[in-house]
């Protein structure tokens, strides 16, 4: 039983059925009920505190609050899907049960710093969540990355094979890119530790208010700086959005790369069958769509981070119900980070590298070529026209229908220059030019291992 606080105001009537659902919120922020919850029970405390509501008064609403909270953990209460948002739910219950010490939940708050108080307390919960699951991504490609330092593959540039790196190379290469979403993700979180709870409607209140009380009780550095702001401002959601709009278009690039991987014409990786479809008409097919459908759920991130900047664009300070768009977005796009980081997590912990088969395609191509001309660099020619005689020789050995330099003889590469000698063989094998890459970044096994310890070092995995 709920009694509805909303439109016992000046207006006579409420709006009809389906302009009042238009309107309403509840089915996007029911999931911040236990946020509200907290968040009335440090407002009642402070308000007790402040000699605004007696003691007696305090602690039935309090006793209210935890017994809400309980009723719908164990499912003796249900949210009532016709309350308008989460917080005129929770303080209708309260009137409903409580009569006027209900009514006096309100003293010195408005939706307006309540919703964003819910939100960013959920965010300081899920947010971290998120965080921990990004780093156990990481944790698993190092592992695979480990057990492939020495397998070696064509690194590509224009989709064209262009140098020899390694597995591990390549792995760690992602999980640079998922170190910095770390990073972004927790900037963000560093940014909403701030409480917006007694900013009111927008102009704070009259009432002796302790915003430092609640501030603390729930958790956060301080009260946030103006009260205007504190109900206008959604940069924490844009934030998040665009933090979880890059890593989505992270894993869809990863993901590109292993629909690539996985191909016949590649056939570098198989995915384990369990990460993999079928074909409703063709028996032969094994399909990745998860790697698909991970990709494809970029466009709704990113989508997500349009929509929120948009809507923000012209909207006058402070609040207005356009804000109440701000959820949808953010959450759709927490959640999808979420679930495409986990379906990623097992699809690549589960694939098998194909290692003949990467090697193989490390023989053709000319990968060794710009280990050549570094060769001629190092018997003191300009490195340009080095450039220039290695890509003569190339050029005449794809005329010739060969797919290396490997199998020239001495003699034939001396016509292109006399500083071609019998050591140059030893550079031109893929293993050398990697082994040649010992610098900070570069793909030589101790190279990628500093790599491998610094991350570990920093996601303590
Ligand atoms: N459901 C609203 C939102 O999400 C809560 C604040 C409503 N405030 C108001 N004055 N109508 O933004």
């Amino acid at each position: 039983m709920t009694e509805n606080v909303l439109w016992a105001g000046r207006l006579k009537e409420k709006p009809q059925a389906q302009a009042f659902a238009f309107q309403a919120s509840l089915a996007v922020d029911r999931r911040l009920v236990y946020q509200d919850i907290e968040g009335s029970r440090a407002h009642v405390a402070m308000l007790a505190a402040q000699h605004i509501i007696d003691t007696e008064t305090a602690q039935a609403l309090e006793r209210e609050l935890s017994s809400i909270a309980l009723e719908l953990k164990t499912g003796s209460l249900t949210i009532d899907e016709s309350a308008e948002d989460i917080h005129s739910f929770i303080e209708g219950i309260l009137t409903a049960r409580l009569g006027d010490r209900g009514r006096m939940v309100h003293a010195g708050r408005s939706r307006n710093d309540q919703v964003v108080t819910d939100c960013k307390l959920y965010l300081k919960q899920t947010v971290p969540a998120l965080s921990a699951e990004l780093e156990h991504l990481i944790a698993v490609l190092l592992e695979r990355a480990e057990a492939e330092l020495e397998t070696i593959m064509p690194g590509y540039t224009h989709l064209q094979r262009a140098q020899p790196v390694t597995v591990a190379h390549h792995l760690v290469a992602w999980c640079a890119a998922l170190f910095r979403d770390r990073g972004r993700l927790n900037d963000a979180l560093c940014r909403l530790n701030e409480c917006p709870l007694g900013s009111g409607a927008l102009a704070g209140s009259g009432l002796a208010i302790d915003r430092a009380a609640t501030a603390a009780a729930l958790g956060f550095a301080g009260p946030t700086l103006n009260s205007m702001d504190s109900v206008a401002d959604r940069d924490f959601a844009v934030e998040l959005a665009a933090a979880c709009a890059l890593i989505q278009v992270h894993l869809s690039r990863f993901c590109e790369d292993i629909v690539l991987w996985s191909s016949s014409e590649f056939g570098f990786l198989s995915l384990a069958d369990t990460w993999s479809t079928g074909s409703s008409i063709m028996p032969q097919k094994k399909n990745p769509d998860f790697a698909e459908l991970i990709r494809g759920k970029s466009g709704r991130t990113t989508g997500n981070l349009v929509s929120l900047l948009t809507m923000l664009k012209g909207i006058p300070y402070a609040y207005n119900k356009d804000l109440q768009e701000d959820k949808e977005a953010l959450f759709d796009s927490l959640d999808t980070v979420s679930q495409s980081l986990r379906m990623f997590c097992g699809m690549i912990e589960s694939a098998r590298f194909n290692r003949e088969r990467l090697a193989q395609s490390c023989r053709s191509g000319f990968l060794e070529a710009t280990d050549l001309a570094d060769y001629l660099v190092r018997k003191g020619m300009p490195f340009r026209t080095a450039h220039a005689v290695v890509a003569h020789l190339v050029r005449d050995c794809s005329a010739a229908g060969k797919q290396s330099i490997d199998g020239m003889s001495l003699a034939q590469l001396q016509s292109y220059s006399e500083l071609f000698d019998t050591d140059l063989y030893q550079i031109l094998k893929p293993e050398s030019c990697i082994a040649a890459r010992r610098l900070p970044g570069g793909p030589a096994p101790e190279a990628v291992r500093r790599q491998i310890d610094l991350l570990r070092r920093e996601i303590n995995v």
